[in-house]
């Protein structure tokens, strides 16, 4: 793996090559700066931040100024990645303008690479004026959250014919407006694996199963964070909630049987100061 920072030329390569992409999200900075040093090709800095650390339900109160604080964190903390800033709830619908004012907020006042957002033919218009003014984009189909309103579930999508050749138009309208990737969320594998052969630009799948040319996955998710249920897409690599809850339970013992601090965590005083205090 070289050290380079990973661009939408790396992503192309990659293709070309058939060598899978790996993307997992941050929000912070010392997870941003794990996951870079752990090889990573890019950081999402996903509005999943609503449900994952702000505690809301869904992400739909997630504004652009929550995000552009949190991009800000995770780009001090990248060398490598990419950082991928996603674009939340209503913040490239209202006009042309408002869509690349805050694209460009992500990569001029944050430091993102590029800017995710959700929806097919309906934002090829703002797919293509944003790349026109070099922000690079990667499109997001399938289970899109914002609209979790209208879908009226988190549900596998593309599962009739219509909608399945619906999700393939829009990949393709995607690729052709200038999206550089694009994120298949709970598509059906076979399905996933279609749409990743009938384009040309890397597809990247969250519940989409292997034929995708990357994988990304909710970091949180990913390592057991949360003790509760995931999706059954998540496989967990580690159990973050059992390490950590053993730590905050050992440390409120040892302060409660005065085991914490020992003598090697304090600071001595000379005796001859400590003296003339008494
Ligand atoms: O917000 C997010 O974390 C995402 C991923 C689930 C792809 O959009």
């Amino acid at each position: 793996m070289s050290n380079e920072r990973v661009t939408t030329a790396t992503f192309r390569k990659y293709h070309a090559e058939g060598k899978k992409i790996t993307m997992l999200t941050a929000y912070d900075y010392p997870t941003a700066r794990l996951v870079d040093a752990a090889g990573i090709d890019a950081i999402l800095v996903g509005d999943s931040l609503g449900n994952v650390v702000l505690g809301y339900g869904s992400t739909i109160p997630v504004t652009m100024d929550d995000m552009v604080h949190h991009v800000k964190a995770v780009t001090r903390g990248v060398q490598r990645a990419m950082v991928v800033a996603d674009m939340p709830f209503l913040s490239y619908h209202l006009s042309k303008e408002e869509s690349l004012r805050n694209a460009g907020r992500f990569l001029q006042e944050a430091g993102a690479q590029a800017v995710k957002l959700e929806g097919g033919r309906e934002v090829a218009e703002t797919v293509k004026a944003l790349t026109e003014a070099g922000i690079p984009v990667m499109g997001h189909l399938g289970l899109t959250p914002q609209s979790i309103n209208q879908m009226g579930g988190y549900k596998v999508q593309g599962k009739d014919e219509e909608a399945a050749r619906k999700l393939i138009e829009d990949a393709k309208a995607l690729e052709e407006a200038g999206a550089f990737a694009v994120v298949l969320e709970c598509v059906p594998t076979p399905l996933a694996a279609k749409i990743t052969g009938d384009i040309g630009i890397p597809t990247i799948g969250i519940g989409a199963g292997p034929g995708c040319s990357g994988q990304v996955l909710v970091t949180h998710d990913m390592l057991g964070f949360y003790g509760q249920f995931s999706p059954k897409f998540v496989k967990r690599y580690a159990n973050l909630h059992e390490a950590i809850m053993q730590g905050l339970r050992s440390y409120r013992e040892e302060v409660e049987n005065g085991a914490f601090p020992g003598p090697e965590h304090g600071f001595g005083l000379d005796e001859a100061v400590l003296k003339k205090l008494y």
